[in-house]
């Protein structure tokens, strides 16, 4: 039965898409089956992949609504073990027309029912808001993972989200938890990315150990729409993506103390 996980911050850009699509991308080279869902309106995950919205008949707005089942929209990824169950710009409109739909909380808990026994992990790219759509991510998640940037609005964003999770145990009963927040865009020389670092090594949610550093590479994936982890296999920022998959699948809860111990000499 697979695990799901939603990768959320309602603050825009804090690398969301760029970690679920390549952790993704990893855990499917580690021989994990893996379900990407975007349950983005920009479809940036989608077209990460490889996939033109524009190409597509149904999508994850199609499902939502009760049209069709999430099998008949998943289609393949570009390597063996990695299907999508894509986004298209009319997801947007769900914004609106679910909430007029019974327990519009639960739509994509429910729709994942069917094809959980499919995929070893489900992961699912939410756009940077705490509509619907993430609040549908949210409730069908086991775990979250929150990709926070070198920003003070995405610590905002993790601040927000864990509030959204507190209504969400208390309205829905559904036990979401936060697997790790994951320091995104990362420059050691940076002073506001080691504030950034520093805080939520001493926050109260686990840290990933992995770290992703600003990389050229991850800039240039969405011109090529291929994950590095397939088109640089060899490179270091592939390998840390790799590292990453691993730090879930050894079910890692992430400890800030070696990196902030290995940082402390150099920092600020
Ligand atoms: N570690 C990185 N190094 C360099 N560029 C990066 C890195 N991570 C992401 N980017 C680039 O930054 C931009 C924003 O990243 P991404 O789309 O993953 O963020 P997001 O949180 O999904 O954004 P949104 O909130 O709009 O959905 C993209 O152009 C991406 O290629
Ligand atoms: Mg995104």
């Amino acid at each position: 039965m697979a695990k799901i996980i939603a990768i959320a911050n309602q603050k825009g850009g804090t690398g969301k898409t760029t970690t679920a699509v390549h952790l993704a991308s990893a855990l499917a080279a580690q021989g994990k089956r893996v379900l990407l869902v975007d349950a983005d309106p920009q479809a940036n995950a989608t077209t990460l992949l490889g996939i033109a919205p524009e190409s597509l008949a149904t999508s994850l707005y199609h499902v939502l609504i009760g049209q069709v089942s999430a099998r008949e929209s998943i289609v393949q990824g570009p390597q063996e073990n990695l299907d999508i169950l894509p986004a298209t710009p009319e997801l947007a409109g769900a914004t609106v027309e679910l909430f007029e739909l019974e327990d519009y909380e639960l739509l994509l808990r429910q729709a994942l029912e069917d094809i959980k026994g499919d995929y070893d992990f489900v992961l699912v790219d939410c756009p940077p808001s705490l509509g619907i759509l993430t609040v549908n991510a949210l409730a069908a998640a086991d775990e979250v993972i929150v990709p926070v940037s070198p920003s003070p609005f995405a610590l905002d964003g993790l601040r927000q989200l864990v509030e959204t999770l507190n209504l969400i145990q208390q309205n829905l009963d559904i036990p979401t938890a936060i697997r790790g927040t994951l320091l995104t865009m990362h420059e050691r020389n940076n002073r506001t990315a080691m504030r950034v670092a520093k805080e939520l090594w001493r926050g109260a949610h686990p840290v990933f150990e992995v770290i992703i550093p600003k990389h050229p590479l991850l800039a240039e994936a969405p011109f090529i729409n291929r994950p590095v982890v397939i088109t640089h296999p060899e490179s270091d920022i592939a390998q840390t993506f790799h590292a990453l998959a691993r730090e879930i699948l050894n079910e890692g809860t992430g400890n800030p103390a070696p990196e902030q111990v290995r940082y402390g000499a150099s920092g600020e």
